[in-house]
């Protein structure tokens, strides 16, 4: 005759087996199983069982308690797929998937990356400032007083409060000196704004790096090789760089920098990158009064500043024609950078 744990063995994995879902099946498991359920409530009674019976009582309890417990697991398991493939069978497979674009950098910034970097090389480090800019650092203090020319040219959109939006990099040499000892060999790339007619080459904001070394005995000669050296670096060791006589009020003498490279598209050209010259001890003397102290006596101290299209540079280089392309956002443009 079966014994009786035999019985309920039976009559659970009955019951686990037609569980319609898993509620069922979880009151089935805790009919059994549970701490007050029907194979728990037999190890209760083994106590008080004779002797020679536990051993066999008990090694069929165990076998009852394995076989319900994989019993509810894999009816379990069952549902759990079930499940699953219910809700994959809303999704259509064979359709395509959304593809994820992936990013890429600006021309603009691709061309601030090349130039830091090679700059990094000749022991530049970065320096800061805002666009939002007032008077004195963007003109007073680099040698422009208000009646002077050049702030006409240099026209820009004001704030109702006098402050406006900085017209060059420039105002970072400032900055700089301002708040740090000499000497210095910072790069500083920013936007810069003009109010400009714009067309293909003219924009109300473009791109500067603005460079500053100050130590003691700089010379024209240090400046035409750093940007000599930069230059080749960028747009290959065959470019040629002509420096050209100009007027800048912060810097004396000062330099336009052409270049001319038969690696780029109308390589024949003489193309303006950038202003330069030799720091005007006008500016050093600006900075002590700001600073209150001497610290740029311009009797031991002289430097270099220059300041390079980065718009101009980029559209050499990329073969671009239109500035405007810059700020579009068209990506049938910005694709072809990425
Ligand atoms: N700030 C000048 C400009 O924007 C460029 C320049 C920078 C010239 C530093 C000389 C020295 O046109």
């Amino acid at each position: 005759m079966a014994h009786p744990l035999e019985q309920l063995r039976d009559d659970a994995l009955h019951e686990i087996e037609s569980a319609a879902d898993e509620q069922a099946l979880e009151a089935a498991r805790v009919k059994y199983l549970g701490r007050s359920g029907s194979v728990s409530a037999w190890g209760e009674q083994m106590k008080t069982l004779a002797k020679e019976e536990k051993p066999i009582v008990g090694k069929l309890l165990n076998e009852v308690r394995t076989a319900v417990t994989t019993a509810i697991d894999s009816r379990s398991a069952q549902f759990r797929s079930q499940r699953e493939s219910g809700s994959l069978a809303k999704i259509d497979i064979s359709l395509p998937g959304t593809p994820h674009e992936i990013g890429a950098l600006h021309p603009l910034t691709q061309m601030w990356e090349r130039s830091i970097e090679i700059f990094r090389r000749m022991g530049f480090a970065l320096a800061d400032g805002p666009d939002i800019e007032d008077g004195w650092h963007c003109f007073d203090a680099l040698n422009t007083p208000p009646e002077h020319p050049a702030r006409t040219e240099q026209d820009t959109f004001y704030l109702p409060d006098g402050r406006l939006l900085r017209t060059h990099t420039s105002t970072v040499q400032i900055r700089t000196m301002e708040s740090t000892l000499p000497p210095i060999r910072v790069i500083s790339p920013g936007a810069a704004y003009r109010n400009e007619e714009i067309d293909a080459t003219h924009a109300a904001q473009f791109h500067q790096i603005e460079g500053l070394y100050v130590d003691e005995n700089v010379s024209v000669a240090d400046l035409k090789g750093a940007l000599e050296f930069f230059m080749r670096e960028l747009f290959g060791s065959g470019t040629e760089v002509q420096f050209r006589p100009h007027f800048f009020p912060f810097t004396e003498p000062s330099l336009e920098v052409y270049v001319k490279s038969k690696a780029l598209k109308g390589g024949e050209q003489w193309i303006e990158v950038a202003g330069s010259g030799v720091v005007h001890p006008a500016v050093f003397e600006q900075v002590n009064k700001a600073r209150g102290d001497k610290a740029y006596d311009p009797e031991k101290w002289s430097g270099y500043a220059f300041g390079l299209g980065m718009d101009r540079l980029a559209m050499i280089l990329f073969d671009i024609p239109d500035l405007r392309l810059f700020a579009q956002n068209d990506l049938r443009f910005l694709r072809q950078f990425a």
